[in-house]
């Protein structure tokens, strides 16, 4: 596997500065951390509750923005610990670890680059496309789908990425949003189908990834996806997070387990044993 090497990871607490709705179902929220730290695009963290409201498990978010002591992440609600958090105001104290994880690659010379992000996949690829501001001679498509008009952070999202919506229903009049799969609105991309190699980064539900997957390799494109597993430690010791993938030093056909938390959860997609990572939602992966 790609070496991409990252610096130490800190254990603090952190001061809730903001926790607000950026769409109807992306809450973003602003930490002061005790300590400062350097992120690189695609880790991730642990966070928790602090005192009598914490988790058993933390849970593990991905970068969308930070410098210094000022971290940001972008989270919608699904269960307990995310409802929690909603509740959180201004002042609030949490526990962070982090950052933890293998990034994103920065872009290989001369190749361009799309990237695809679905909901709550947005905060590391967003953080990608930051780092490239100051170096405009990358070319860089962004794609990022949404259910609908309402789920789309529009005003985090500026005029670099392109929007895909399940429906078109609560698009604001003066935005643009195309109906369907981000990944088919990647696909459809008239300027992609010129021969030249590229590299696709991914970031989203399962059958995102796999669709994203496809295209890569339907393309003959590299293709870098973060997994999103469930995990308990977020550093390698509980096994919780453990993903299928190839081990060629052992032979053609042989897998082995690797750690989501530590040797992810950026995994470059030729890696990765697709058949015996099954998931129950693949339907939509489909017809690319
Ligand atoms: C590396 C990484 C980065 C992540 N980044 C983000 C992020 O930026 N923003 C964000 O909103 N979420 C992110 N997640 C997912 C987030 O960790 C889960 O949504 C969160 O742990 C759910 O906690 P809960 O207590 O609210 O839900 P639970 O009560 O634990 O579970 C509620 C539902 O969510 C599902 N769920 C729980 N954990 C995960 C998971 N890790 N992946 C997929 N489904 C899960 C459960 O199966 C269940 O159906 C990331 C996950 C990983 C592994
Ligand atoms: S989350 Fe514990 S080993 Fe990965």
């Amino acid at each position: 596997m790609t070496d991409l090497s990252v610096g130490p990871a800190v254990s603090c607490d952190a001061v809730v500065t903001s926790n607000e709705p950026v769409s109807s179902g992306l809450i973003r929220l602003d930490l002061e951390l005790d300590q400062s730290l350097t992120f690189q695009p695609g880790q991730f963290a642990m966070l928790n509750l602090d005192g009598a409201g914490s988790l058993v498990f933390s849970r593990p978010f991905s970068i969308f923005e930070g410098a210094g002591r000022r971290m940001s992440f972008l989270y919608r609600i699904v269960g307990r610990g995310t409802r929690a958090m909603g509740n959180l105001t201004a002042g609030a104290i949490m526990t962070f670890l982090g950052p933890l994880g293998r990034p994103f690659p920065p872009p290989e010379t001369g190749l361009p680059v799309v990237l695809v992000a679905g909901g709550v996949g947005l905060p590391p690829l967003a953080a990608w496309l930051a780092r490239r501001n100051d170096s405009p001679e990358h070319e860089i498509h962004a794609f990022f789908g949404a259910r609908d008009g309402a789920d789309v952070p529009w005003d985090l999202l500026g005029d670099r990425w392109s929007v895909s919506v399940d429906s078109l229903r609560d698009v604001p009049s003066g935005r643009r949003a195309w109906e369907g799969l981000v990944t088919d609105l990647a696909a459809a991309q008239g300027d992609f189908r010129d021969g030249r190699t590229r590299m696709i980064l991914a970031c989203g539900p399962t059958p995102l990834l796999k669709a994203a997957a496809r295209l890569a390799e339907a393309r003959g494109w590299t293709c870098w996806l973060s997994l999103e597993e469930h995990m308990g430690c977020g550093y390698g010791v509980c096994k919780g997070c453990v993903v299928p993938v190839l081990d060629p030093a052992r032979g053609p056909q042989a897998r082995r387990n690797a750690t989501c938390c530590q040797e992810g959860p950026v995994f470059n997609a030729a890696d990765l044993a697709w058949e015996h990572n099954e998931h129950p939602d693949l339907s939509r992966a489909d017809g690319i």
